[in-house]
């Protein structure tokens, strides 16, 4: 895997560092170091990219540039309390719950429940995107209201049907996993689902960076084996999405645009 990186040049000593990290995770980048970058350079380029600049790493793309945000979550992370957080009900983060977010993603769900006290195992296979989740993170650790939070996270590049296998194998068990993988594109009666007019600019470019080759993974063979692993399965839909892996769960929390579907295991 590819990319160039566009920095400007005080940041040469991150991008090196860098540089070295996406190596050990199979991504070769190649380091442009540029004057300003800002929309209009982003709008005369718009080729997917990586980029360093004041606001650290980013992904950039058709003008657009996003990165897991999690410094912009803070305000979301003080109010949130169980009776507005569905996923924090769901999952019970409440009771500091051993946890395995299996499709990580931008780490904003991850970041929730642990924000909860959950103690969450992130998960993400994207090297990209895991670099990306890393380099919020670092930031986060600075971050004095952030960084009580982060300490419960765990940060694991993995492809999640593994890594739920290796805990398989080394009898390892969690209160909870947690799966939100990529959205299927039917309903429950096999109908397409109409795009929302504004799918989030973040959204967008992740839907550009996966799926790498050929079919978005919509990841139903990851249900049987967080269940091996978890006393409880929570899995993120959109409201009218058909079930992961066509398993009707044991209980739903509903929401306007999403529902979590649950699935309890009671021999774990
Ligand atoms: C819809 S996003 C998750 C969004 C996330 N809940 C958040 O709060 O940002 C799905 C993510 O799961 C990752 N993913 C899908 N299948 C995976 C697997 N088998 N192992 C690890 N990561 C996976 C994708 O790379 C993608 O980043």
């Amino acid at each position: 895997m590819q990319f160039q990186c566009w920095y400007l040049s005080e940041y040469e000593a991150q991008v090196i560092a860098l540089q070295s990290r996406l190596a050990q995770l199979g991504v070769s980048i190649e380091p442009i170091v540029v004057e300003k970058l800002n929309a209009k350079f982003l709008r005369l380029n718009p080729e997917m990219a990586l980029v360093f600049d004041e606001d650290g790493l980013s992904l950039a793309a058709e003008g657009m540039k996003m990165q897991p945000n999690w410094l912009g979550e803070i305000a979301r992370l003080k109010r949130a309390t169980l009776k507005t957080e569905m996923l924090a009900r769901a999952c019970q983060t409440n009771d500091k719950p051993k946890l395995i977010d299996a499709t990580a993603g931008l780490g904003h769900d991850t970041l929730l429940m642990a924000r909860f006290g959950a103690q969450v195992t992130l998960v993400e296979r994207h090297p990209v995107l895991f670099a990306l989740l890393e380099d919020s993170y670092r930031t986060a650790s600075q971050d004095a209201y952030l960084a009580p939070i982060v300490a419960n996270i765990q940060l694991v590049h993995a492809d999640s049907a593994e890594y739920l296998q290796r805990c398989i194998d080394q009898k390892i068990q969690v209160d909870v996993v947690y799966l939100d993988p990529m959205f299927p594109q039917r309903d429950q009666n096999q109908q397409t689902i109409k795009k929302q007019a504004q799918v989030k600019k973040q959204m967008q470019l992740l839907h550009m960076l996966l799926p790498e080759q050929g079919e978005m993974d919509l990841g139903d063979h990851l249900l049987d084996l967080a269940k091996a692993v978890a006393k409880k399965v929570i899995v993120k839909r959109p409201r009218h999405a058909v079930y992961l892996n066509q398993e009707t769960p044991q209980h739903q929390w509903l929401g306007d645009a999403c529902r979590f579907d649950g699935y309890f295991n009671h021999q774990v």
